[in-house]
């Protein structure tokens, strides 16, 4: 826990900074008055489509893939915690709190859900998955904590939330998920708010070290996904294009992120989009290329088509999950 500082009231260096600090202010009330009651709102849709919906043959898949929203909703609580105990400016510091609110409704509802509409809440999480969540929760740097968690994995989950939603698995998780959207909305917008004070002072280590992180959390996310691939597929979602989405939104909220920075235009988002190309030709690839030998060709054509030194060993898709270990402790 950071120690007590005054400073929290006089830390805008700028007119733009202030105004950024305003609507991170914002955020903090937004979500103060659009506060749901989780036990209620449950309670209501369940009631009115006569409780949950989801065949029998689905369960387990939505349970393997609820798993790691259900864990990804602690680690973002225990993540946004952190923020809001080391941030120092008042209005990132609000947003921060506001969201680590959000997200204890998120974490309880998940599991109340999944109690009701499959018997169980699940106890595993995919290894590639709780990778992923720990190297944001254990990342030391502010900056590669904002990204990770508030610009890679919370547009992930509502990339998985909004197909999940329009595939109406069931009818009560479609509508519960526009709340968990609308929420995961404000929390995007807490990192895009912030992260640009935050990387405007970076130098040239820390901004290397910040785009290492940025592909580091990419191979995570990847891992996890491909993971959860056959889960998504029985769900009848294309795991190939939740990783479109996903990397389409990523890369908005880079290119609005280093539009309003003032240093040069940041080579990550360009970085991650290659890559994500790379790893998706590689993981998913097309029938003709289902063979080891044409998925390690897919990878290497899509990855070197900028220019850019191979890392193939970074990933390697046609390994197998490794066991699933026992889930992280609350
Ligand atoms: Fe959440
Ligand atoms: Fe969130």
């Amino acid at each position: 826990m950071g120690p007590l500082s005054y400073r929290t009231l006089d830390l805008a260096g700028s007119a733009e900074d202030a105004r950024r600090f305003d609507r991170m202010t914002g955020i903090y009330h937004k979500g103060q008055d659009l506060a749901w009651n989780g036990r209620e709102v449950l309670a209501s849709l369940l009631e009115k489509h006569g409780g949950p919906q989801v065949p029998a043959h689905l369960k387990g898949p939505l349970q393997r893939v609820f798993s790691s929203i259900l864990w990804g909703e602690l680690a973002a609580w225990k993540i946004s915690a952190q923020l809001a105990d080391r941030i120092e400016p008042l209005g990132a510091k609000m947003a921060a709190t506001s969201q680590a609110h959000d997200e204890a409704r998120h974490f309880y509802v998940i599991h109340d859900y999944l109690v009701a509409a499959t018997g169980s809440a699940p106890r595993e999480l995919a290894p590639a998955s709780e990778r992923l969540l720990n190297a944001v929760l254990e990342a030391d740097d502010l900056a590669c904590k904002l990204l990770g968690m508030q610009l890679q994995v919370e547009t992930t989950a509502l990339t998985i939330f909004q197909g999940v939603r329009e595939k109406r698995v069931c009818p009560v998780l479609s509508e519960l998920l526009l709340y968990f959207e609308k929420d995961e909305a404000r929390h995007v917008g807490l990192g895009l708010q912030y992260l640009p004070v935050l990387v405007r002072d970076m130098g040239a280590l820390h901004r290397a070290r910040f785009t290492k992180f940025a592909l580091e959390i990419t191979v995570h996310l990847l891992g996890g996904l491909w993971a959860m691939s056959d889960d998504l597929r029985a769900l009848g979602l294309d795991p190939r294009e939740i990783m479109r989405l996903g990397k389409s939104k990523q890369l908005l909220v880079f290119e609005e992120l280093w539009a309003s920075s003032p240093v040069e235009r940041s080579v990550v988002g360009d970085r991650i989009s290659h890559f994500l190309e790379a790893v998706a030709s590689a993981t998913w690839p097309d029938e003709s290329e289902r063979d080891v030998r044409g998925r390690a060709r897919a990878f290497l054509r899509a990855w070197q088509s900028d220019g850019v030194e191979t890392v193939a060993t970074a990933i390697d898709p046609t390994a197998k999950p490794e066991p699933v270990p026992p889930a992280p402790r609350l």
